[in-house]
């Protein structure tokens, strides 16, 4: 389908031949267009354009107002102010500009980005043998809702799940499974995510109890994990038994959280462990990275401790051992040379800023990063608990993930069955549209703050009927799908012709702004601009119920435009929900 021309960029092109033709140095000059409280449009580029040829702006506002052609998409042109342009859309041009966005199911004439290019996103990355957390959460659901605002706007995506599984931790776990064979047996073939961390967590703790008291395993250990990085089979036997078991654990969360990770996109840190020499030889032989006292190391001019001295990046450590870095600078090589990468995208806490600092800079001194390949953190602030302390539980103890989406969803469940005052659903469909709520509670509350933003986790305030919620979205999507029901055979139908109220001007504008909101959030890698969106767009559809009748409206004509302003505002909380992975019952 193809896509259709926002009003926004018709008044631009308007505004663009008035102002060549008033001004014929000004071609090209941007008017400087943005929707606006006072019209529907608010031009104010005119002032600078003034200036930059000496003429009185408001005398040139005027002269430009005189060249448009009105009638059309423009239905008013005034100047005000010092020399702003104030700019009235037509009813008709509203409503026909709705009519083909209708038309276009899959995509509500959403253009594709014009230069699509191909970005690496780093994301979902849990830790092998550990319990997942809520940064662990933060960076699944912001880059799920990056993944699918970059895709639908034609952007190539390859997905990667940097997962935790290397490293000296696995020499003391190995160690211990082959010194107690049967420890991650499983008596049954289907093993439940739960049982699956349990079994982890036990084998886990014991391991470190016998590391920490026993000199002759510690020591036995340490060599397991030489014998790890040189890729002993044995070893990577036992190796891979935890990264299964692991698995089955993260695919669990990651199914209670409704996203669809793939396993082909999981390429943990073990992935590049192939390159690390090379890495570090590239490195060495072109004098980006140095020895220092036996490390392999990358200095900095800016990046001193608090003693003043210079914090190097550890490429290699001095035991001759690979850390993080050198993973991370392998991956990058990866990424750009071999998936032709243009952009990088990280999804990481705000915390690792510093390394992520280090690891670009040096990728670039390296010639891995050029100039047509950006890379970029997007990172996400701490999750804080009530009281606006990072979230623990009351014990101290780090929040376990699968906890607190069982509670949301436990929560949203007794809202939707408190909600269900008629008593219309049956116990299956409560539980299911609980989950749907709950899950979506949690994922907007991440959402629609900016991800470098902290935010507090209140599971109160996620499940509230009122304000920025995805309840209150979902309460939006539901009651105009029960709207258009009741209408029966009364078909949607888009009727250019009929003038609009106020209410309903407003919803329609806003309808149109998808695009480019759906545009600039994919752009900017800010899901929350498409969240704030949304709500208003829930918010104006509120409003449009409260003062325009549907089915009682005056005339069939407008029973059946209002039907069709209610179907195009669903279709675009659906979309624009799905592209934050959150679904949007057809009933609440
Ligand atoms: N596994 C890491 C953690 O839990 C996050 C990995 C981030 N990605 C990367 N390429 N370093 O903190």
């Amino acid at each position: 389908m193809a896509s259709v021309t926002s009003l926004g960029d018709s008044v631009q092109q308007h505004l663009a031949s008035a102002l060549s033709a008033t001004l014929p140095e000004a071609a090209g000059a941007d008017p400087l267009l943005r929707r606006s409280d006072r019209a529907d449009f608010q031009a104010n580029g005119i002032l600078a354009l003034a200036k930059k040829a000496k003429a009185n702006p408001r005398e040139l506002a005027t002269q430009v107002v005189s060249q448009v052609v009105t009638g059309g998409v423009i239905k008013e042109i005034e100047v005000s102010g010092p020399g702003f342009l104030n700019i009235t859309i037509t009813d008709r041009a509203i409503i026909e500009n709705l009519a083909a966005r209708y038309a276009d199911e899959a995509r509500l004439g959403v253009p594709l980005s014009a230069r699509p290019g191909t970005t690496v996103i780093d994301y979902a990355q849990p830790n092998v043998a550990k319990e997942m957390h809520v940064g662990h959460l933060r960076s699944a659901v912001i880059g799920d809702a990056v993944v699918q605002l970059l895709e639908f706007t034609g952007e190539s995506v390859v997905r990667r799940h940097h997962i935790g599984d290397w490293g000296t931790q696995f020499g003391m776990l190995i160690q211990y499974l082959d010194e107690h064979p049967h420890e991650l047996d499983h008596k049954e073939s289907q093993v439940s995510g739960e049982e699956a961390m349990s079994n982890l967590d036990r084998l886990y703790k014991a391991a470190r109890k016998l590391f920490d008291s026993d000199e002759e395993f510690k020591t036995r250990a340490r060599r397991r994990v030489v014998d790890l990085q040189a890729g002993d089979p044995r070893t990577l036997a036992a190796w891979q038994k935890f990264v299964d078991e692991s698995k089955i654990y993260f695919f669990s969360v990651f199914e209670k959280l409704d996203m669809e990770i793939r396993d082909e996109d999981i390429v943990g840190e073990s992935g590049y462990n192939d390159m690390l020499h090379e890495t570090c030889r590239l490195l060495e032989e072109s004098g980006v990275a140095v020895r220092s006292e036996g490390a392999l190391c990358v200095f900095f001019e800016d990046i001193k401790g608090p003693d003043g001295n210079p914090v190097p990046l550890i490429v290699q450590k001095s035991d001759g051992g690979f850390g993080y870095a050198a993973t991370d600078l392998s991956a990058i090589r990866d990424r750009v040379f071999g998936l032709k990468a243009d952009t990088l995208v990280y999804v990481v806490d705000a915390r690792q800023s510093l390394h992520f600092k280090m690891v670009f800079e040096t990728a670039r001194r390296a010639g891995w990063l050029g100039e047509d390949v950006t890379a970029y953190q997007l990172a996400f602030g701490t999750v804080l608990g009530k009281d606006g302390k990072p979230f623990k539980t009351r014990e101290g103890e780090t929040v376990k993930l699968v906890d607190l989406l069982d509670e949301a969803v436990e929560r949203a469940t007794a809202v939707v069955r408190e909600k269900d005052t008629q008593r219309q659903l049956s116990e299956a469909e409560i539980a299911e549209r609980g989950t749907q709520v709950g899950v979506g509670a949690v994922k907007y509350a991440d959402l629609s703050t900016s991800a470098n933003r902290d935010y507090k986790f209140d599971l109160d305030q996620m499940v509230s009927l009122n304000g920025d919620t995805s309840v209150y979205l979902q309460y939006a999507y539901a009651r105009i799908r029960s709207i258009l029901r009741k209408a029966g055979d009364i078909a949607p139908q888009a009727h250019p012709e009929l003038e609009l109220a106020a209410a309903e001007r407003a919803l329609g504008l806003h309808v149109d702004a998808f695009a480019e909101t759906v545009a600039e959030a994919a752009a900017e890698y800010a899901p929350h601009k498409l969240a704030a969106y949304l709500y208003q767009l829930a918010s104006l559809f509120t409003t449009f119920y409260d003062k325009c009748p549907v089915l009682k409206a005056d005339t069939p004509a407008q029973v059946e435009n209002r039907l069709f302003l209610c179907d195009v505002t669903a279709r675009t909380l659906h979309q624009g929900m799905a592209l934050l992975g959150i679904r949007t019952p057809e009933k609440l």
